[in-house]
């Protein structure tokens, strides 16, 4: 029996999605110091976490490296955009590397809030997942003081020195209604709880999550286009799911989707992660215009104009004559 295909398909492109603007200046950093210095430039992790965009730099001669001891000595190493702690950057002055520090500037500002609240000597309670990058870098600022809280489930086994002096933090890129959820019931634990001076959760971050949900309100299926190691990108099918979708996959690229998604449905909802091409939607629109969807309709909630200055250490460089 063969299944009747819906006359009226179509597709709604969530915007803002893709690119944000620590993830384009940490792009950008690589590949100019590869124009400046030449291969092989070494890239201390993912520069971001797309393997597209990893292996598109491979190809032109970054060196993707898990830590500094591997990068020969007095090399250039970048440092990706998800941050590094202090102990990183003592290791690579100790190999005498030189160093370009992509570390997007939203992250290094909660890198601030930890340093500047550790001096106070508050508890800061770091909502963000054990064992992602940009926890690391950031709980490496006060390993003293940050105890991590890695999700609702967790927050009865918090532990602090003085519940009068506590504070949360969060990675940059969280679900902002899971994370609301999170501080509420740490509240309820310490009612004296310190709110972060600003949202913690990038800009890029909650305007994708307010993206995603307004296609997911009215699609069946949602195809979020990001690598499994993205944090942003896997927290956009958690959000379309919660906002109304029946389904919603996480897919590196067009050959990952399966025809037996699409079977019965009408709507297809697209967006992609912060640290996405533009061309990875555009195979995935290609695929789905093959297959009958060729009603395309971006859907645009919120409008996006941030953009970063390269690092300084890079931007000196490039002034100064080759
Ligand atoms: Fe920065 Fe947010 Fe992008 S922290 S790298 S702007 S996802």
């Amino acid at each position: 029996m063969t299944r009747e295909t819906p006359a009226n398909r179509r597709v709604l492109v969530a915007k803002p999605r893709g690119y944000c603007a620590g993830v384009d200046r940490a792009v950008e950093a690589v590949e100019k110091a590869l124009e400046r210095y030449g291969a092989p430039i070494y890239v201390r992790k993912q520069i971001v976490h797309n393997t597209h965009v990893v292996k598109t730099l491979e190809e032109r001669g970054a060196v993707f490296v898990e830590e500094t001891d591997e990068v020969p000595e007095g090399s250039i190493v970048v440092f990706s955009a998800h941050g590094v702690s202090p102990a990183v950057h003592e290791q690579a002055a100790g190999r005498n590397l030189r160093t370009i520090d992509a570390t997007c500037p939203l992250v290094t500002k909660v890198h601030n809030e930890a340093k500047r609240f550790a001096a106070k000597d508050y508890d800061i309670l770091l909502i963000g997942h054990e064992g992602h990058e940009e926890v690391e870098g950031t709980a490496g600022e006060a390993p003293a003081h940050v105890k991590l809280v890695d999700g609702l489930d967790a927050v009865a086994d918090v532990e602090v020195r003085d519940p009068r002096r506590v504070v949360w933090l969060s990675q940059t890129t969280l679900s902002v209604d899971e994370t609301t959820e999170t501080v509420t019931r740490l509240r309820e634990r310490f009612p004296n709880l310190i709110d972060p001076p600003s949202d913690d959760i990038c800009y890029a971050t909650q305007n994708r999550q307010v993206a995603v949900k307004e296609i997911a309100a009215e699609a069946e299926l949602v195809i979020v286009v990001g690598s499994t190691n993205s944090s942003n990108s896997k927290r956009l099918v958690e959000v379309a799911l919660d906002a109304g979708a029946d389904a919603s996959y996480l897919v590196d690229d067009a050959s990952h989707i399966q025809d037996s998604w699409l079977e019965g449905v009408t709507t297809v909802g697209v967006t992609s992660g912060a640290s996405v091409p533009e061309s990875l939607v555009d195979g995935v629109l290609a695929y789905l215009a093959a297959r009958g969807f060729g009603d395309v309709r971006e859907v645009e909630s919120v409008q996006e104009s941030v953009r970063f200055a390269l690092p300084h250490e890079l931007r000196r460089e490039l002034r100064a004559p080759a």
